[in-house]
């Protein structure tokens, strides 16, 4: 087995957990053979954040990968970090069962986080008003499971300024993390701004804008002055920003090569050279006009 060589570094939640801020992606990861591959690969580099959901159907996997493969690691449930999300399907009074039963399909007896996938009911339009009071439901299922340690932090992915705001006027538990699109061709500033000043955590996903922005000019000018690949310099961008970052890959050599990014630091005048077209490019759904 292939030695660690580094390790993530972290980010203190608002509650007090500790969470990696570099953590394997992995939607569109399904099979026990290619999942197990990946979790390997990514374990022996340093991975100790996983970030599944409902709806990638792959949690059962994940759970019996990493059962096989953690003690094989030395490692057990405590050194690692495991996200999963509710199903915009759940979104409401089934929040608590939905909790469950990915506990139960990745074979663990708590989750390290736990977030609402998107702030719309699935099957409902996005402007049906009764999005928001099933988000609160929601919500409320997810602090008791939180207070009954089901759950060690809870968060939100793809909520607008509009919905945060809403869910701080109701909220007994404050959430801890915000996960949403962000790389440089979306640098969400303000939703970084709002996040900072209300203690949340911002983590990343599509950091690679799916693959697509691995090619573009100016990410190739800054990986060759750094002599870094344009992944590691676009997962650099986001955790300069104090950003965490969840790159997919189902590629033992890129896994690896997308964790070799601590050696190695961008300058402002490479953030500038990143800063894109300043047009706001999505590769994910866009949450805007969900009420
Ligand atoms: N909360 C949400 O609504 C939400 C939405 C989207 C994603 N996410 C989470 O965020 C994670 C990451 O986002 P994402 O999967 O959309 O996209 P991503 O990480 O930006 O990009 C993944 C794509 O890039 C390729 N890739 C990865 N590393 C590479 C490298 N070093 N060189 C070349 N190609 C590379 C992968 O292909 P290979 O597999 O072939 O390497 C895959 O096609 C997801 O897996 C999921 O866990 C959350």
């Amino acid at each position: 087995m292939e030695k660690q060589t580094s390790f993530s570094e972290t980010v203190t939640l608002n509650n007090g957990v500790t969470m990696p801020l570099l953590g394997l992606g992995t939607f569109h990861l399904r099979g026990l053979q290619d999942v197990t591959q990946s979790v390997d690969a990514a374990l022996a580099c340093g991975y100790r954040l996983f970030d599944t959901a409902s709806v990638y159907r792959n949690e059962e996997e994940l759970g019996h990968a990493l059962h096989q493969l953690l003690p094989l690691h030395g490692l057990t449930r405590s050194d690692i970090f495991i996200t999963s999300k509710l199903s915009p399907a759940d979104l409401g009074k089934g929040a608590r069962e939905a909790c469950l039963r990915s506990l139960e399909r990745l074979g663990c007896e708590y989750l390290d986080l736990y977030l609402i996938h998107w702030p719309g009911r699935q099957g409902w339009k996005s402007d049906d008003a009764r999005n928001a009071k099933a988000r609160q439901e929601a919500w409320k299922s997810m602090e008791d499971l939180y207070e009954a340690r089901y759950i060690r932090a809870v968060g939100v992915s793809n909520y607008t300024e509009t919905h945060l705001a809403e869910l701080l006027t109701t909220c007994r538990v404050w959430p801890a993390v915000l996960q949403v699109e962000f790389h440089p061709w979306l640098p969400q500033k303000s939703l970084l701004n709002w996040c900072r000043e209300n203690g949340v955590s911002l983590q990343a996903y599509s950091s690679l804008g799916c693959g697509d922005l691995l090619n573009k000019e100016e990410v190739k000018k800054v990986a060759k002055a750094h002599r870094k690949t344009t992944s590691q310099v676009l997962l650099r961008w986001a955790l300069k920003q104090g950003v965490g970052v969840i790159p997919k890959s189902a590629d033992p050599s890129r896994i690896k090569s997308n964790f070799d990014v601590w050696d190695f630091d961008l300058s402002e005048e490479d953030m500038q050279e990143l800063s894109g077209d300043g047009k706001e490019h999505r590769y994910c759904w866009n949450p805007k006009g969900v009420a």
